[in-house]
């Protein structure tokens, strides 16, 4: 019987451990635990090709399948080939299990990269067990040229083709092309234009910095005679030259290059003039078909011309690409007089239309693009004000053809297409729109379909508006990097899409353009519009931008980077407000309907730039400069006191809106006014304006904060709703599928944009309060979020996704009578106190978690994983949680 027993125990025991070595080990990586990461990130960018950084920063994304998880660790493993990163041999890198719970920006740490080099990498990590994930799927850097003398070839130029044969002795077996065609290129390779940007390279100060851009090629060549074209376009550069490199390695490994020099031929092509104001001129008669094949005559071709370098340094495009991402078909076709056909695409954007056509050659189709309509039905153009904004189409004649532009946009709904041969129909014309490709990352939707249909019409501005730099409008004799618009609209862009790599390279912008003495410029880059010094209200783009950044990417690099420029811009505002006042102001809080005086707004941003850098100086652990900036901004709030506010009236200068706002947004009001002040400014709301707002750009980003921040959250909400002027509601009331300038509907010759961002700031608050999604600035980077939605009025339910850069954070609630349900997610490595809402007349809560009850007669109650504490802050009930999905439901008397 012992003997039985005991020998079934043995059995037992020993058929459990071959189940757990067959089935157990497997099934715990494949259904529990951490997962292995996702989302590989180089430089914020997805397999970069041509990066011109000696350390770049990695980023991952992590999944578990517990609540409350981090990493613990991780080991990165970079290699210079596929296959020994398949062997897990990080020749170029190995970190080893490093310790940290960093998951973005973790530095690379190996042997120095070469220029013209392949690297590939992948990620694993440790959770807080100390479980170890799977390896990532593997993903790849490229890195370009990394100093000015790999470059090997000649600038050159002479007209708007160019072209050259080369012969290749073996198939390659990795070839780059890079390249910098000022003002634009398209690079051809054996008859086909290689990859699928528009407009490049992006527009920089040229005499600072020429952006170039890489390209893997190898597909694109072969053994034997090839040929390589450029055409080149104009664009901000107004003029054409071009440098290209093609590094080649063989099949044998021998490396030859390709460059430009006085060997290639130069013509001119179909493109007869091309201006991103005016448009394209193209004579298909002019086409030289096989130009870019090898084996062409290129009889009246002529040697190429060496010209001037632009004079700027050679810095790798480390952004997304202008693209051409979506298509559109016209909804109507009218035919307003003989001839004339106008096309209405439905939309309002930036792009360009591909023209159909079959005619007779020489015959002249010419598009005219307008945002608005006559009520003859005829285009109204008069706001491009100088910009003549067409296409001309010369027709080869020899069949169906089909045409779009390359070296110019234009900002659109309508299209008049005159000089057609034959009648055009809808299938004539389609759209295509055309902006930098940045990806959507960020979510909103709420439960009132107009707050829906506003965020739809400001993500349609924010996005065509992002043309390598964030320009005003994309229609008018204008499209400047205007920095006061810039910097309203960024927060909410930074929440909608992955802007990392773009706002970067905006910031290299700046500082490109950041003067000796510390002044900023209105427009960055600064060409024909805006002012030296810029208006505080434009240059705090600078600072604002940088530190809005930070807190989305918790990015102590890109802090590094800005802090000396930022510091010196600082020292210039200070240096012109002797008594700590900053007084001169060009446009204030540009296009109010109530005047605010503009020193108010300048020194509300000479004091936020000052307390922003003390914080940033704080990040970077530079003590002393922390201290004397934060002193200084405390100087600098008393002295804005002193010479804005009427403590006897409770307002501050004209007690307008924008006046009231400005220093409570930023707690500047001496606390024993905060009140009478935040009073006041919903008086003028309710009273005075009978619910309406009356800010412009500045007045407009803090408005609907600071009447949240003062328990106005309603109010705010009303503001946000309504439908008469001045409101979003009356532009889409009025036809508006982007947003106005101007919160006048105007169409006259004046100024009035149909597509301008800056008045779209508010979508930052649609996601932090509506959706309640809120970074926290102490950890920045989603490291720890606060989520704390506003249940307000009718709204029954409004929902948020943030693509932050550890994964995404979703706020997610609903309100019906006597529940409010709000479901969270926080990624892996990141924390949240989550602040649930509940009706103001409820008393008795009780709050769940899924099934399990978290709050009760007025108590946290413990023990339901990844709920670590909960308590009572105000009229709401604020829980810490680590990662993970929660379903939050509040209920009560
Ligand atoms: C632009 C604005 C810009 C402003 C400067 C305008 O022409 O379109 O958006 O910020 O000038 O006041």
């Amino acid at each position: 019987m012992f003997r039985s027993y005991s020998f079934l125990r043995v059995f037992a025991v020993a058929a459990l451990l071959a189940l757990a070595a067959v089935w157990a080990v497997p099934l715990v990586r494949a259904a529990e635990g951490p997962l292995a990461p996702v989302n590989l990130r180089c430089e914020y960018l997805k397999n970069p090709v041509g990066i011109d950084v000696r350390q770049p920063r990695f980023a991952w994304v992590l999944h578990h399948t517990e609540r409350a998880q981090v990493q613990s660790a991780y080991q990165v493993l970079v290699a210079s080939t596929p296959e020994s990163l398949a062997q897990n041999k990080g020749d170029a890198w190995d970190s080893g299990k490093a310790a940290s719970d960093d998951s973005t920006q973790v530095v690379y740490n190996g042997k120095p990269l070469e220029s013209d080099h392949s690297y590939w990498w992948k990620v694993r990590y440790w959770d807080k067990g100390g479980n170890a994930s799977d390896y990532s799927q593997p993903a790849s850097f490229d890195v370009g040229l990394l100093s000015a003398d790999d470059w090997k070839g000649q600038w050159i130029g002479g007209a708007n083709q160019l072209r050259q044969e080369f012969t290749l002795a073996e198939s390659p077996r990795r070839a780059r092309a890079y390249i910098c065609g000022l003002g634009y290129y398209e690079l051809r390779i054996n008859g086909k234009k290689i990859g699928t940007n528009y407009m490049d390279p992006g527009w920089t100060t040229f005499e600072k910095r020429d952006l170039y851009v890489t390209y893997d090629v190898t597909a694109n060549l072969h053994r034997g005679a090839n040929a390589v074209g450029v055409m080149l376009g104009e664009g901000w550069f107004k003029s054409r030259v071009l440098l290209l490199q093609m590094d080649i390695e063989l099949a044998s490994g021998k490396h030859v290059s390709v460059t430009s020099g006085p060997t290639w031929k130069a013509k001119n092509g179909p493109i007869v003039s091309d201006s991103l104001y005016d448009g394209e001129v193209y004579d298909a008669r002019l086409e030289t078909p096989g130009w870019d094949l090898p084996g062409f005559q290129d009889d009246g071709w002529k040697p190429a011309e060496s010209v001037k370098a632009p004079g700027g340094v050679l810095s790798a495009q480390m952004m997304p690409p202008i693209q051409d991402v979506d298509s559109m078909v016209p909804i109507a076709l009218t035919n307003p007089q003989p001839g004339v056909y106008v096309y209405d695409m439905g939309q309002n954007f930036s792009g360009w239309v591909d023209l159909h056509v079959n005619g007779p050659r020489g015959a002249q189709v010419q598009l005219r693009f307008a945002e608005l309509l006559y009520d003859t039905g005829m285009i109204n153009r008069e706001n491009l004000r100088g910009a003549k904004a067409r296409d001309i189409y010369i027709l080869r004649g020899d069949g169906e053809e089909c045409y779009h532009p390359r070296f110019t946009y234009h900002g659109f709904r309508y299209v008049e297409v005159t000089g057609y041969p034959g009648t055009p129909s809808l299938d004539s014309l389609r759209g295509h729109v055309v902006h930098t490709a940045v990806k959507t990352t960020g979510s909103f939707v709420a439960s009132n379909p107009l707050l829906n249909q506003i965020h739809k019409i400001i993500r349609w501005s924010d996005l065509t508006n992002l043309h390598s730099v964030p320009t005003d409008c994309d229609q008018r004799d204008e499209r400047q990097g205007w920095m006061g618009d810039a910097q309203v609209s960024s927060e909410g862009v930074m929440l909608n899409f992955d802007m990392a790599a773009f706002y970067t390279n905006f910031l290299r912008d700046m500082r490109d353009e950041l003067g000796p003495d510390g002044t900023m410029t209105d427009t960055v880059p600064h060409l024909t519009h805006g002012s030296r010094p810029a208006d505080p209200a434009w240059g705090t783009a600078f600072p604002l931008i940088c530190w809005y950044l930070y807190l989305q990417s918790g990015d102590l690099r890109l802090l590094q980077e800005n802090y000396d420029g930022l510091k010196k811009y600082v020292e210039y505002l200070h240096s012109r407000a002797p008594d700590n006042v900053l007084r001169f102001s060009y446009y204030g809080d540009w296009v109010a309907t109530e005047k605010t005086p503009g020193s108010e707004v300048s020194d509300f941003y000479y004091y936020y730039d000052t307390l922003v850098l003390s914080k940033m100086a704080a990040a970077l652990g530079h003590s002393a400069d922390a201290a004397s900036y934060a002193q200084r901004a405390g100087e600098i709030k008393d002295a804005f006191n002193k010479e804005f506010f009427d403590a006897k009236t409770g307002n501050y200068t004209t007690g307008t809106q924008t006046a009231n706002v400005l220093p409570l947004f930023l707690d500047m009001v001496p606390r024993d006014y905060r009140g009478a002040v935040a009073g006041n400014l919903a008086n003028n709301i309710l009273y005075e304006h009978n619910t309406h707002l009356t800010t412009g750009l500045a007045g407009l980003r803090y408005l609907m904060p600071a009447l949240t921040q003062n328990g106005h959250a309603d109010l705010a909400y009303d503001l946000a709703t309504q439908t008469t002027y001045p409101s979003w509601g009356y532009m889409l009331a009025k036809g508006a599928t982007t947003v106005w300038e101007l919160w006048q509907q105007k169409v006259g010759p004046s100024m009035n944009s149909q597509n301008h961002h800056m008045m779209g700031s508010v979508d930052a608050w649609f996601y932090e309060a509506l959706g309640g999604i809120n970074v926290d600035p102490d950890h920045p980077g989603y490291r720890h979020n606060r989520i704390e939605p506003q249940v307000t009025r009718d709204l029954t339910s409004a929902s948020a996704t943030v693509g932050s850069v550890r994964g995404n954070v979703t706020s997610s609630w609903s309100h019906e009578p006597g529940i409010i349900t709000l479901q969270v997610d926080v990624p892996v490595n990141s924390t949240a106190s989550v602040s649930v809402p509940k009706e103001d007349q409820m008393s008795d809560i009780t709050i769940h978690e899924g099934d399990r009850i978290v709050w009760e007669k007025g108590h946290f109650v413990e023990g339901t994983p990844g709920v670590t504490a909960g308590k009572l802050d105000g009229k709401r009930v604020v829980f810490e949680v680590g990662s993970g999905h929660y379903v939050f439901r509040v209920s009560g008397e």
